[in-house]
């Protein structure tokens, strides 16, 4: 009785698609704190691509000493992941377009630049992310030295690092040396709380931003990606900037922002 009464669970609608590929995500189970078996990540997958995601780029955390992962292992694990996916029979989910990393900048990461050991997004971007508690000594001289080899710099989630403002001079001399920006698409739902959402629009407004991400763990995740999804300023923003995610992986030559 009354069940008509009963609200509809939401379901997500396609905001996303003009993004298309989704950058940033920990769908390979078991390897870091995202998602923990192949059936979650089919489950946050579905909802990706319902939410207009047609293509997904793996991006574990390699972190000493908390995730201790290494990139031959991720490659395996990576490529039975798919194996296991053509088993299941998963459908409706994103192609599955590599695997690759979100770097902490930490002790272990000078050795990671000499011995050049990353796995890079589309095979172009190294995606990096620092300490949510402190700020990264001699961020400098790393970011010059990744710089003189070459290697296209993505922050994770500028908006995230309680030490930034959006109006941070160190966050614009990383702009002025060329750093791409990405912003999580759940921060502009407050997922991560008033901050982040407040300085992840502030950024975009600026122009900072090259890229947005779900940064997707788990089935907690997925159920904010489809509340993002019926958000009217996100639908909206959306629709009034461009970003760079759809120009990753493809032959052509990336537009930049770059100064
Ligand atoms: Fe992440």
């Amino acid at each position: 009785m009354f069940e008509f009464l009963k609200p509809k669970p939401k379901t997500a609608i396609p905001t996303f698609a003009p993004l298309g590929i989704d950058i940033h995500c920990h769908m390979l189970p078991g390897v870091d704190d995202g998602s923990k078996s192949n059936e979650e990540s089919l489950a946050c997958l579905k909802v990706m691509r319902d939410a207009g995601f047609e293509k997904v780029i793996c991006t574990p955390h390699y972190q000493y000493p908390r995730f201790p992962n290494v990139e031959s292992d991720i490659q395996n694990r990576y490529d039975s992941m798919l194996l296991d996916f053509t088993s299941l029979n998963a459908q409706n989910i994103p192609q599955m377009i590599g695997v690759a990393g979100e770097y902490r900048v930490d002790s272990g990461f000078s050795d990671r630049i000499k011995n050049n050991q990353f796995l890079l997004v589309g095979g172009k971007y190294l995606l990096t992310e620092f300490s949510l508690h402190q700020q990264v000594i001699g961020l400098d001289q790393v970011m010059f030295d990744l710089q003189m080899k070459n290697y296209e710099i993505i922050l994770a989630h500028p908006e995230r690092y309680p030490y930034y403002s959006s109006a941070s001079s160190k966050l614009q001399h990383l702009k002025d040396m060329g750093v791409y920006f990405q912003v999580n698409i759940l921060s502009l739902i407050g997922f991560y709380g008033e901050g982040p959402r407040r300085k992840a629009f502030e950024m975009i407004e600026k122009g900072w931003v090259e890229f947005l991400g779900t940064d997707m763990h788990n089935t907690l995740y997925a159920q904010a990606l489809i509340d993002a999804t019926h958000d009217r300023k996100i639908i909206k923003l959306i629709e009034k900037h461009q970003f760079l995610n759809s120009q990753v992986g493809s032959k052509e030559p990336i537009k930049t922002n770059k100064i």
